[in-house]
């Protein structure tokens, strides 16, 4: 069997893990061929690609970032890839294509595959919010490096008894917000499935204060929206990739509490170095059972299908059943975590 393999999307640590379980996989397990596509589907489309084996992928396994390059692929260019679909499989003479990506990419996959491709998907993003898995790889990185992030905030804050609002990643899914925020013990956190009230933050850092702890840190997800009349925050304009462009709510929400408060509040804006980095060792597991059973499963025969976790299993689940809707936080978790502010 001749396997395509290919990363598209914002990066996630544990990529290098997936590609290295499938190359490991396919040659070892299975005598087949491996290529890799660069830079995402852009790779398969401009015919970028260089074949995969053992040593290309030896000492990757604990390395960030992807081997093969990243990138979105624009609404035009992923019509002229599902018009193509079949061809291109010919074209480059693979029987199964894996792209390891997230909702964006997952989409994409799901329209190669309806055109004919024959493609496994494997899921990723930090942001954990791809439906019909319990997990995504990436998402343990990004919430440890938030947590960290959060206690070393603390430390400083209380020092100058200031307010320290972290923004973390989450456009749509306040997953990082969500669990950061309860194991750094954050003090108020924002989501953007439930629009907060400002005023309630007000309320709590003065009680935190006119108890003797004058210190306090907000972790709020770059997605969250403060409730109508709470604070002035409009909408943001859409990118070409249909993104929500933000209005950065972390040096907002600071600036707000601080006006209110006539407390000094500091932003921190942790972006990207949530995406960087090692990918930690239960990410680096579950991208390895990723892509060991991307390979079973084209070998199977299995295509217009992802691998998910369930419970502690990996399953095989329909491309078209993942991308029909966001897996966001439910709005009792965010009752488990309010108890212990
Ligand atoms: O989807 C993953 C993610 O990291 C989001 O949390 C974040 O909003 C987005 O990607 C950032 O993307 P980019 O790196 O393209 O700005």
């Amino acid at each position: 069997m001749r396997i395509g393999v290919l990363t598209a999307g914002g990066d996630c640590p544990g990529l290098n893990a997936v590609i290295r379980s499938v190359v490991h996989r396919a040659l070892t397990g299975h005598g087949d061929e491996v290529i890799g596509f660069e830079d995402g589907f852009k790779g398969l489309l401009d015919g970028h690609h260089r074949p995969l084996d053992l040593n290309e992928v030896s000492g990757i396994l604990a390395r960030g970032g992807t081997i093969l390059g990243s990138s979105r692929l624009e609404r035009r260019r992923l019509a002229e890839a599902a018009e193509n679909a079949a061809e291109l499989a010919g074209k480059y003479g693979i029987d199964a294509l894996i792209p390891i990506g997230g909702e964006g990419t997952l989409t994409a996959a799901r329209l190669l595959s309806e055109a004919g491709m024959p493609i496994v998907g494997v899921p990723k993003t930090i942001d954990n919010d791809i439906s019909s898995t319990d997990r995504t790889f990436g998402f343990d990185t990004a919430v440890t490096v938030a947590t960290e992030a959060i206690d070393r905030l603390k430390t400083t804050a209380e020092s100058h008894q200031r307010v320290m609002v972290v923004e973390v990643m989450g456009r749509h899914a306040g997953w990082i917000a969500l669990e950061s925020g309860m194991a750094g013990g954050a003090h108020g956190i924002c989501l953007p499935e439930r629009h907060f009230e400002v005023e309630d933050l007000v309320k709590m850092v003065q009680e935190r204060f006119a108890r003797g702890k004058k210190f306090a840190v907000i972790c709020v997800a770059e997605g969250a929206h403060p409730a109508e009349g709470s604070m002035d925050y409009g909408k943001g304009e859409i990118d070409q990739y249909g993104h929500e462009r933000f209005q950065g709510i972390g040096n907002r929400l600071a600036a707000e509490l601080e006006r209110r408060l006539g407390t000094e509040a500091r932003p921190v804006i942790l972006g990207h170095v949530q995406r960087g980095g090692t990918p930690t060792a239960y990410d680096r597991v579950l991208a390895t059972r990723f892509g060991w059973h991307a390979v079973e499963a084209a070998h199977r025969g299995d295509f217009g299908m992802m691998t998910a976790l369930r419970g502690t299993e990996v399953v095989m689940v329909p491309l078209a059943e993942a991308v029909t809707r966001l897996k966001t936080v439910p709005g009792d978790r965010m009752l488990e975590a309010e108890s212990v502010f």
